[in-house]
């Protein structure tokens, strides 16, 4: 068995694979790196029933995987680098290759994936790190699941300034509920469930925007979305008027939060 783990900046992953196929996955907090990667490991001994004697090797990847740098409980240790985990991770999700992958975790990486490379488009520092950051003090929420569950209530018209706004007429591609400028109406009435959206909306509508514009760059028409930010319902609501606007699609795989741990432990 291989156990893969993903020391991510917010949450650590684990994942055990076992002749080729998927078998088990765990999430934890992330803590200082070292923390993380045995307390995964014994998360993953204690819950799901596997004994040290079973794992052969342990892959180790994401931002705290640096910080290792010695076997873990003495089972062969491997590193590999991030971008190559999630690009492996992908397209085993997928299903496929040539593909775009979008992980929005804390931040957001965007990557071409297929049998012959694994290549770092770049990326933003918009991602789920930015929703709880600004939630905490704008609206004094903490707790993502209730800043997605305010949004739905949400409209975004008292907060984003929406080319309605400012035109009569559609601009070119773009319809009318389509945000001119986010946060660029900001009504004195709007409320925690407006903001919230608004938050929501210019996180995923920078994030597709960027993965639009890499899909494109490659003759590429869709987009695998990883990471914890992929399951976000309104983000994928969100991402949905970005296709209507530039026909880029954008896909949700099962398992998607453990796209990176995956590739660790699919990656030899
Ligand atoms: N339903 C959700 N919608 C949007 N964001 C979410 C959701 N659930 C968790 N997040 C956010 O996702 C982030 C964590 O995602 P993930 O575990 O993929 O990142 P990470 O691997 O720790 O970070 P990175 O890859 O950037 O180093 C946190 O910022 C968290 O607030
Ligand atoms: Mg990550």
């Amino acid at each position: 068995m291989i156990i893969g783990i993903d020391i991510g900046s917010t949450t650590t992953k684990a994942v055990a694979i076992k002749n080729k196929e998927l078998v088990k996955k765990i999430k934890t907090k992330a803590f200082d790196a070292v923390t993380s990667a045995t307390g995964a490991l014994g998360k993953m001994i204690l819950e799901e029933s596997i004994t040290l004697q079973e794992i052969e090797k342990i892959v180790i990847t994401g931002v705290g995987s640096s910080k290792i740098n010695n076997n873990i409980f003495g089972i062969p240790t491997k590193k590999i680098d991030e971008i190559t985990a999630v690009g492996i991770g992908g397209m085993y999700l997928a299903k496929q290759d040539n593909i775009i992958i979008t992980n929005i975790g804390t931040g957001t990486v965007i990557i071409e994936a297929n049998q012959e490379k694994i290549i770092h488009y770049g990326g933003s520092g918009v991602g789920g790190g930015t929703i709880v950051g600004l939630s905490k003090k704008m609206l004094g929420i903490e707790n993502i699941d209730t800043v997605v569950n305010i949004a739905s209530l949400g409209d975004l018209g008292k907060v984003d300034l929406l080319i309605e706004d400012i035109t009569d007429k559609d601009v070119s591609f773009l319809d009318r509920e389509t945000t001119a400028a986010n946060f660029g109406k900001m009504l004195e009435t709007s409320g925690k469930s407006d903001i919230a959206l608004g938050i929501l909306n210019m996180v995923y509508q920078v994030i597709g925007v960027l993965s639009v514009f890499a899909a494109r760059s490659k003759n590429i028409t869709k987009v695998v979305v990883t990471g914890n930010g992929s399951g976000n319902p309104i983000g994928q609501r969100i991402l949905a008027s970005v296709t209507k606007m530039y026909g880029v699609t954008f896909e949700y795989p099962e398992d998607a939060e453990y796209a990176t741990a995956i590739g660790a432990g699919f990656s030899d």
